[in-house]
């Protein structure tokens, strides 16, 4: 995107990367882990290469990938999905989520979302030239209120793209927001497409409940996932949707035209994830209630309020307390006064709401122990 004087928008992700490397600060900016995923996994990647995997795959994925993901439906939510019509491989949950709003929208028609949002959400509205509608979510829990929701889903609603797990609030939504989105859905005939990239996420006993597995909802749901979170490789780009055939078709269309296909040897060994045992996904939500514990501690420590995630890899930290009332600001002075970097929340909001988001920062803690620990140690001289 150009700004009016013709020079391209970076965003503020990049600007605080930029920031991070040239003040040789902690990046708790974005959402990648700095370790690797299973052995496992990497292993079977390895040997795909070795062994000659390294022409394009069919289009929709590799049949050893669309079948570990119609297991997994199965296994872990009891949904019975066809391996052939209904899933969809794409280059992360990113292309999955902007080629079902380039297949679906249509000029002026209306997108809710729930706001902060991912980013992505809004460029891609944008790009299909859609109207995105937002139900805010506010502190403490950012939990939607329903009469909001209600009063925002209207006829000309296209899609409710739902995001539970939230980034970047860690929210789970609870399981009435839930219901209703789907009565609005079938209310107003519109199609549900929900981000589920945190799935297996979840801290402190929450539960995820895919919208899919909802009465009335599978018909008109497109459910997105991505094995970045999951198996910590965010840089391999494996994603997909699961969704019924007809809409998997419409997006196929728009799929082809963006990136055709998706890196061969990494699906199988997505699919090989996806088969591990419960206890691999019991211990990755494990290790990281551990690492939000030692930041959220940290953050308190430092002067932050903190709203406690339930699920992700992020804690939203109000700097109110600390004199910050503007965290764009905070977050430039921060790699100076802590050598940490942080993202304030108002990039996930309009201009026009960013306000009421604005003393909040997000940080992320997808960091090693000791990485999250030194990030602390640091944070403590804000007091100072
Ligand atoms: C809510 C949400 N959706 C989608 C994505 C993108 O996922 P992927 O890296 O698989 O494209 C992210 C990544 O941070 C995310 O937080």
């Amino acid at each position: 995107m150009l700004d009016p004087d013709g020079t391209a928008r970076t965003t503020i992700f990049a600007e605080m990367s930029a920031l991070a490397i040239a003040t040789e600060s902690i990046n708790l900016g974005q959402g990648f882990p700095d370790y690797s995923g299973p052995a496992e996994v990497l292993e079977v990647a390895q040997r795909e290469i070795a062994a000659g995997n390294n022409q394009y795959p069919p289009g929709r994925g590799l049949p050893v990938l669309r079948q570990g993901i119609a297991d997994h439906q199965k296994r872990f939510y009891g949904l019975d999905v066809d391996p052939d019509r209904e899933v969809l491989v794409t280059a992360g949950a990113t292309e999955a989520l902007a080629a079902t709003i380039l297949a679906l929208v249509d000029e002026g028609d209306e997108v809710v979302t729930f706001e902060p949002f991912y980013d992505e959400y809004g460029a891609c509205i944008a790009m299909a030239r859609g109207i995105h509608k937002t139900v805010p979510l506010r502190r403490p829990d950012f939990q939607p209120d329903l009469d909001e929701l209600r009063d925002t889903v209207t006829d000309r609603t296209r899609i409710i793209l739902v995001n539970t797990p939230h980034n970047p609030t860690g929210a789970v939504f609870e399981p009435a927001t839930l219901a209703l989105i789907v009565e609005l859905a079938e209310r107003h005939d519109a199609i549900i497409l929900t981000d589920e990239v945190y799935e297996h996420l979840l801290y402190d006993e929450v539960v995820h409940t895919p919208i899919a597995t909802l009465p009335g909802a599978r018909e008109r749901t497109i459910t997105v996932s991505s094995g970045g979170k999951t198996f910590n490789t965010t840089g391999w780009k494996i994603g997909w949707l699961t969704a019924p055939p007809e809409l998997i078709d419409a997006i196929v269309a728009v799929k082809q035209f963006l990136t055709y296909v998706n890196g061969a040897p990494f699906q199988p060994a997505i699919a090989a994830g996806l088969a591990l045992p419960d206890e691999f996904y019991a211990s990755l939500a494990r290790d990281l209630a551990a690492k939000r514990d030692v930041l959220v501690g940290g953050l308190r420590e430092a002067g932050f309020t903190v709203s406690l995630p339930r699920a992700g890899y992020f804690v939203v930290a109000d700097a109110a307390p600390l004199g910050y009332g503007d965290a764009r600001q905070l977050c430039r002075d921060l790699p100076r006064l802590a050598g940490v970097v942080g993202i304030p929340i108002s990039a996930f909001c309009f201009p026009e709401t960013a306000d009421q988001y604005a003393s909040l920062v997000r940080f992320a803690f997808c960091k090693r122990l000791d990485v999250l620990e030194q990030a602390s140690r640091q944070l403590a001289d804000l007091r100072r």
